[in-house]
Parts: C-alpha cells; structure tokens; sequence
C-alpha cells in the first residue's frame, strides 16, 4: 500500500458567513487566520499578498463574491444585481496576472445569472465557491499523479516560488507534483529558490515542505545555474499564473531564467497547472498583462531600507517563458508534452461553469 500524501495544511475556509484566510505575509514566523465579511476586504487582501498563488486567488474571489451578495441581500431594496456587479469590480482590480481570478469572476457571473434574488445568489454562489474549492483539491491530487509520473526516480527536483497548498485550496500544483513524487520514493530532496522579493520560498514553500516532513534545501536564484550543471536535479517544476493557447507560461518572475538553464544543462522542465490557468483568449505570451508591483518590494527588506538610498527598482512580478522552453504542461486533464497550439486545445476548456 502507498503510504499517505503529505497534505496538511488549508490556507482557505468559510464557516457562518465568514472567509477565513491564513495570513501568507506572517508566515512562517506566525500562523494566524484574518476574517473577512467584505467584498472590499478581500481585495485589498489579494492586492497586499495575505493570499496568493493563481488558483488560490480565484477562490477567494470567488468567496468574496459570496460576500457581496450576503451583504446585498441583507441591505435589500435594492438592485442586487448591479450592486453585486460594481463590488465585483474590485476583485478584478486586485491583481492582473492570475487569469484564476477572471476565471473564478466569470463562473460566479454565469451563476448569478440563474438567480431571481439576493437569497438565491447567496446559496447559489456558496455552494458554487465551496464547489470551486473541492474541485482545486481533487485537481491538484490528479496533476500530482500525473506529474510524479513522468519523474525518473534518483534525483532531486528545484522548484521556484511558491505553488503549494498555500497557493491553491490545498495540496499545490508544482508542490502536489513534489508531494505525490516525493511519497512515490521518486525524488531524493527539494531545493527551493529563495525568490525575491517576497521570498515565497523561504518563507512559504520551505514551511510546507517542513511541515510534511519533506527534505529541503533553499538557495539563493543566483544558485540555480551551479546547481542545475551539478547534475543533482532531474527536473525544474514550477507552476503558473496564465497559460497562453500557444503555451508560453507566466509564472514567477525568474521562472523564466530557470527554463534557459534546464535546456542548457539537459535538466527536464515541468509546469503543473489546472486547466482554468490556461487562457485560449490570448494567442501567446506577449499578450498576458505582467503586474508590476512597488519598487519599494526590491529596496526594502521586511520594511527596512536595504537598497543605496536614491537607488530605483524594476519590479516586475512575472515572467513568461517560451513553450518551446517547456518539456510538459501536466494538468488534472491529462499532461501536453512539448506544447503546442495543437496540444492544449485537445486538453478542452475546463470544468464547465
Ligand atoms: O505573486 P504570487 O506569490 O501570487 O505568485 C505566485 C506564483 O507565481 C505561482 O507560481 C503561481 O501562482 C502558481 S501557484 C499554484
């Protein structure tokens, strides 16, 4: 018998009307829930990172609708709808790059369109965002199988940001791979990159990898090049934010350096998405919106100027690597390797809303 996946930790839940989400900026140093009972709460939360990861971002939005419509529901006497619509809007603000959220917005709407009230839209848009919720789960369990499959067992794997549990509603994309690899005996440690600047594998992927006890080593980006030409890694899996038609990925910025060194050192590369990352509206990378964040992220460590001071910082908070620098898009609708057009389309477009 297989032992048992390592999966311990839930980074998102509603109970009585209320979204809890684990603080991702506390962590590791402190484990704490905030509560939200505000659509705008929400968003203010996905934009300052207290959640984060593509598909984590999408259910949260998803429960931030539900929100919007407790809160319009409990106002009444007036349009529900249109109130319910202009909150939306702010969820759409939060971020650019996880195409998750627009995916997770666009069901939600479809959903409030079979709705003739306020009550029906909020039973309706819970049980559709719990719904969401599962359905992340069994997702990742799946491209967890898929992936560790394709991992010749011996060697160690690197991976970059963060893109486990926390990320998502639980278990991880990248880190589900490296979960259900691990368990399977087929890989012998993790290195993680540090990633700067909001060091989401020190702080977040490291932690996870603690928790369920998986061996892992952190390293500076700066590392990667050495490390891949050691030849102790057989494989980078990473996740991403938005998946173009053509298959050119966003993701973290510096996934895209680590792509150039896999192909240089003969090092597979491995990105683990659900089918809702990908998006078949945008024809190829140069298309996805890139998010730029503060400069302040760069010249500041946990608040405190590092940075010369008069120095400027570029911040740009992904990257897109190019499909013919990918060896396999693993999805929970089955695995596309060299990806292509062609490919991805036959993966379908995803669960239905
Ligand atoms: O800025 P973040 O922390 O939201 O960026 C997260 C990533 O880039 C992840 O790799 C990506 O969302 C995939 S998570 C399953």
């Amino acid at each position: 018998m297989n032992p048992p996946l390592p999966d311990t930790i839930r980074p998102i839940r509603f109970a009585d009307g209320v979204l809890y989400l684990l603080d991702q900026r506390r962590l590791p140093v402190e484990t704490r829930e905030n509560a939200y009972t505000e659509l705008q709460a929400v968003a203010t939360a996905i934009r300052d990172m207290v959640v984060r990861g593509a598909p984590a971002i999408g259910i949260a939005a998803g429960f931030g609708v539900v929100l919007a419509c407790e809160a319009a529901r409990k106002r009444g006497g007036h349009p529900w709808r249109a109130e319910v619509d202009t909150a939306m809007e702010q969820l759409a603000a939060s971020r650019p790059t996880a195409v998750n959220l627009f995916w997770a917005l666009d069901r939600m709407r479809r959903v409030l369109d079979s709705c003739a009230s306020a009550e029906d839209a909020c039973a309706a848009s819970l049980a559709t965002a719990q719904t969401m919720l599962e359905d992340d789960i069994a997702a990742n369990r799946r491209m967890g199988e898929l992936g560790a499959a394709l991992i010749t067992p011996g060697r160690a794997v690197l991976t970059h940001c963060n893109t486990g549990s926390l990320a998502t509603g639980g278990f991880g994309t990248a880190l589900g791979v490296i979960r259900s690899a691990w368990a399977g005996g087929r890989v012998t440690e993790v290195f993680a990159d540090e990633t700067r600047p909001w060091l989401q594998g020190a702080r977040l992927t490291a932690w996870e990898l603690v928790q369920d006890g998986i061996p892992v080593r952190l390293l500076c980006e700066g590392a990667a090049a050495s490390l891949l030409r050691s030849g102790a890694v057989g494989w980078v899996i990473v996740g991403a934010d938005r998946i173009a038609a053509n298959g050119d990925t966003a993701n973290k910025i510096g996934t895209y350096g680590l792509a150039v060194l896999a192909r240089e050192h003969g090092v597979g590369f491995m990105v683990a998405a659900p089918v809702s990352t990908i998006d078949f509206d945008m024809d190829d990378g140069s298309e996805i919106p890139i998010e730029t964040r503060p400069e302040s992220e760069v010249l500041e460590l946990a608040g405190q100027q590092v940075a010369a001071h008069g120095a400027r910082a570029w911040n740009p908070a992904f990257d897109v690597t190019p499909a013919r620098l990918i060896d396999a898009i693993v999805t929970e609708q089955g695995v596309v390797r060299r990806p292509d057009r062609q490919g991805l389309a036959a993966l379908g477009k995803g669960p239905p809303g």
